[in-house]
């Protein structure tokens, strides 16, 4: 009883040091604009629209210039980020990337355990067979990603990560100066990519 009393306590204070975070601080464009799909904690409700907490702000601020000038050109890039881009002042850019990268990501969330299981022997140790590198080797093995190249994956919607794997894959996505995640998507399944994106999911 003790016990979960003081868990009890400690996820409201959590939860009370979030809230107090987010409502001190919100950029004004992000609680007009950017909540309506990422949510004002950037921690979005729906699957098809990416968790924004906890990501780098380095990798923020180059997905809001690459939607800008369209050179992240998949279709939910021209049919939504465009348009939101296009309405930052660029001399909010860095405050609302800022913003978004001090607030806590979304804890994992337990997925099929089949299906985590196969994921994470891929995010871990890649498929030799394939030449398919393990996704830890550049988004760390926790998924927290490396500034400030490597995006945090850690307990992004599953949808949205199978939509950007498959169009990296279609080479729709191509923002991606190296072209890393097209070599690596392009050896990917689809079952792989669920698997991983489940995986992704419980981190
Ligand atoms: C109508 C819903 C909607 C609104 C409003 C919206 N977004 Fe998005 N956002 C999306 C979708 C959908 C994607 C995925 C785009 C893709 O697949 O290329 C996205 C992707 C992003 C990404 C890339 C995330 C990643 O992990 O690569 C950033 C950064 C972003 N949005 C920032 C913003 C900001 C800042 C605002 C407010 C100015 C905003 N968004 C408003 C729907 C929205
Ligand atoms: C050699 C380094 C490297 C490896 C290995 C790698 N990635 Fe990536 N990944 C990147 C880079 C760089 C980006 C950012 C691309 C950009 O700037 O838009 C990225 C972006 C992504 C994104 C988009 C994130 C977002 O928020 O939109 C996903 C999803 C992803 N990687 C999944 C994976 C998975 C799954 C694997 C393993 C199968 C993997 N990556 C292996 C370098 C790597």
């Amino acid at each position: 009883m003790i016990k979960r009393s003081a868990i009890a306590a400690a996820l409201g204070l959590m939860v009370m040091g979030n809230a107090g975070a987010a409502t001190t601080h919100v950029p004004a464009m992000v609680s007009t604009v950017c909540s309506a799909c990422h949510g004002v904690n950037g921690v979005s409700m729906v699957p098809t629209f990416p968790d924004l907490a906890g990501q780098g702000a380095p990798y923020l601020i180059k997905q809001i210039n690459d939607f800008r000038d369209h050179t992240r050109a998949d279709p939910q890039a021209q049919s939504i980020m465009w348009g939101m881009a296009a309405t930052i002042p660029p001399n909010k850019i860095t405050e609302i990337a800022d913003y978004f990268a001090s607030q806590k990501g979304a804890p994992g969330a337990p997925q099929n355990p089949q299906l985590v299981a196969a994921g994470r022997k891929i995010f871990l140790g890649g498929v030799a067979s394939k030449e398919l590198p393990a996704c830890a080797a550049c988004h760390g093995s926790s998924g927290l990603g490396v500034e400030p190249l490597f995006p945090r994956l850690a307990g992004q919607h599953q949808g949205y990560v199978v939509t950007q794997l498959q169009y990296f894959k279609a080479k729709q996505r191509t923002n991606d100066p190296l072209q890393i995640m097209q070599t690596v998507a392009g050896k990917l399944t689809q079952k792989e990519m669920q698997e991983l994106a489940a995986y992704i999911r419980t981190l």
